[in-house]
């Protein structure tokens, strides 16, 4: 199979709009709510005062050219895809299918808009991203970002990714919190051993039981050894880091072993 991080960079071609006045599109916007995604859809912004700056374009810039340049021919699934950023960005590379779920029709209608607006043809539907396996399909790539900590089920989600859509890199993001540190993880510990949970570079999810940032959808955020042990403890092996909260991956064959999906051992303890 052709690996996708080997293909050739091209320059991203220019996208074209339908002709909407810039009132048209301002209208629109309003229409379609609260963005979380600051678009530029032709001079208009869909989140001027984002809480972030300019995001998700400020994510964006630290991680582009971690991923390759040319995307032709390969085909693309953005889970959470909200308002469309990130498939946007993936049209631009010349990607052939871009396939954007979000389990939020009304996100999911700002993806709709922006992409007309950017003469892009997407591929939206309202999918949970416990429900990939309805998709039918493996990916060339694989976009999850900002979606793991809103999920009760994360380690579920990211076993559901790499067992029906994954076919060969991830992207990941995560808020994450806690320390930065990152330490081996021993392959078991005795059951009396307890010293490592207090060490910051041991993996920790704090579960978060009402709210972070007035949001009740935060229910689990890791720290960033917690984030690395979690996608390899899923099948992914992690390529690079390029900024602190993305991890760009690859897909692996997983051993028979205790994962959510397989079989379940057990052990003394
Ligand atoms: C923080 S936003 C991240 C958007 C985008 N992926 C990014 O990185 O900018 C989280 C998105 O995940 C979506 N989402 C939350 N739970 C989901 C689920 N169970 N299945 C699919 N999408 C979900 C939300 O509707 C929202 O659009």
């Amino acid at each position: 199979m052709n690996n996708l991080l080997s293909t050739a960079v091209s320059t991203a071609p220019p996208l074209t709009s339908p002709g909407l006045t810039r009132d048209q599109i301002e209208q629109r916007v309003r229409e379609l709510g609260d963005w979380f995604h600051n678009l530029d859809l032709n001079g208009v912004k869909t989140a001027p005062d984002h809480f972030l700056g300019d995001y998700p374009r400020i994510k964006w810039q630290g991680f582009a050219r971690s991923i390759p340049a040319d995307l032709r021919g390969k085909s693309v699934l953005d889970i959470g895809c909200n308002a469309g950023f990130y498939s946007i960005e993936m049209k631009r590379r010349g990607a052939g299918r871009v396939v954007g779920i979000d389990s939020d029709p009304g996100y999911l209608a700002q993806a709709r808009f922006a992409a007309q607006v950017c003469g892009v043809e997407l591929e939206l539907r309202q999918l949970s991203i416990y429900d990939v396996a309805q998709l039918g399909e493996k990916f060339d790539l694989v976009l999850f970002m900002g979606v793991l900590y809103h999920l009760r089920h994360p380690l579920l989600a990211l076993d559901l990714i790499h067992e029906h859509v994954a076919r060969d890199l991830l992207v990941f993001q995560s808020m994450q919190r806690g320390s930065d540190a990152v330490e081996t993880v021993a392959e078991d510990h005795h059951f009396w051993e307890t010293e490592m949970f207090e060490r910051p570079g041991f993996p920790r999810l704090y579960f978060i039981e009402k709210k972070y940032a007035a949001d009740p959808t935060n229910w689990w955020i890791p720290n960033r050894a917690c984030s690395e042990a979690m996608l390899r403890s899923a099948g992914f092996e992690i390529l690079s880091h390029p900024e602190a909260e993305v991890f760009i991956c690859r897909r692996k064959e997983l051993p028979d072993g205790p994962h959510a999906l397989g079989t379940m051992s057990h052990g003394p303890g």
